[in-house]
């Protein structure tokens, strides 16, 4: 990393061009491009994303299957998500980063659960995983139409002993129900040497209990309001620490401290809100 560091300032804009535009759901789309830094992020990293005359938003960095390439996986939501996901092939956006810390990569029986574009940041890890690791991805999605990342994740997991697990609510595609239930259902069964979430912050609450009751290492990566993402502005804080500097990723022995992890977090002026 520090070659890198070296060579770009992380808090400088650089401008790319968006080279493809991926459809993963009716709302969910991929744009790649290229970028050697943002291309060798750790998993659990995060970049800024300036799109002109919108906003300046926080995304998890993809992975692509191209050298050299990044890319961001976007749910239109907003004014400024929907700005985002509308880009076109061609188009420029500002991205400036990384940004944040990564997830601790431990070895053995790991489990992966994520809901939504939290998956974006847990099929990261997943590059980075040991071929001799035996992973279990729990996806969650609400109906089938929803569910993206099923393909990608047994392919990136094809050499290891591993186990891709759908959970939509409706019953749509795979299990029916929460991804909380299908963990809860395999943790009778089994047990693991660690357990990497993201996703919506009450799903993340309900798998780090889940792991610290079973004594299992879990680490969460969190989502708060971001506006400079380096410490500077504070828009980010939760409770005495920092999301965008301090983490996104922490432990769940200190999340479960955090009176704000899964309960309140702060709106765009700063007002604490309930989840
Ligand atoms: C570290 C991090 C990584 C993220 N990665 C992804 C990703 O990979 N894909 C993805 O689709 N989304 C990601 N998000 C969420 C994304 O940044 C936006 O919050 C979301 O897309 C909603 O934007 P909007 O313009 O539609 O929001 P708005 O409609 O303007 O607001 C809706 C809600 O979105 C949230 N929000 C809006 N602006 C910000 C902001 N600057 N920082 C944090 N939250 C905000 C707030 O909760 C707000 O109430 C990430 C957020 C963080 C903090
Ligand atoms: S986003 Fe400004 S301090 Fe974290």
């Amino acid at each position: 990393m520090i070659w890198l560091e070296l060579q770009r300032n992380t808090n400088s804009i650089k401008i790319v061009t968006v080279e493809k535009v991926i459809d993963e759901t009716p709302t969910v789309r991929t744009l790649v491009f290229s970028d050697e830094f943002l291309a060798r992020v750790l998993p659990g990293q995060f970049a800024m994303v300036w799109i002109p005359g919108v906003n300046e938003l926080p995304m998890s960095v993809m992975i692509t299957q191209e050298k050299e390439k990044a890319a961001f996986t976007v749910r239109k939501h907003g004014p400024s998500s929907t700005a985002l996901y509308s880009v076109k092939k061609g188009d420029q956006i500002g991205v400036r980063g990384p940004y944040g810390n990564s997830f601790t990569i431990k070895q053995g029986k790991l489990l992966l659960v994520g809901g939504g574009t939290g998956l974006v940041p847990l099929m990261r890890l997943a590059t980075f995983l040991k071929k001799t690791d035996d992973v279990t991805v729990i996806i969650g999605a609400k109906t089938k139409g929803e569910v993206f990342f099923e393909g990608l994740a047994n392919k990136l997991l094809e050499q290891n002993k591993h186990n891709v697990l759908v959970v939509t609510e409706d019953g749509t595609h795979g299990e029916s129900g929460l991804v909380t239930d299908a963990m809860q259902k395999l943790l009778k069964e089994t047990t693991f040497d660690a357990v990497y979430t993201c996703g919506p912050e009450k799903m993340m609450h309900k798998v780090v209990q889940l792991a610290f009751e079973k004594k299992i290492y879990v680490e969460a990566s969190i989502e708060r309001m971001m506006k400079c993402g380096m410490g500077l502005c504070g828009s980010c804080c939760f409770g005495e620490v920092l999301a965008c500097k301090d983490g996104t990723v922490f432990d769940g022995q200190y999340l479960l401290t955090n009176k704000e992890f899964g309960h309140t977090h702060r709106n765009k002026s700063g007002i604490l809100e309930n989840y």
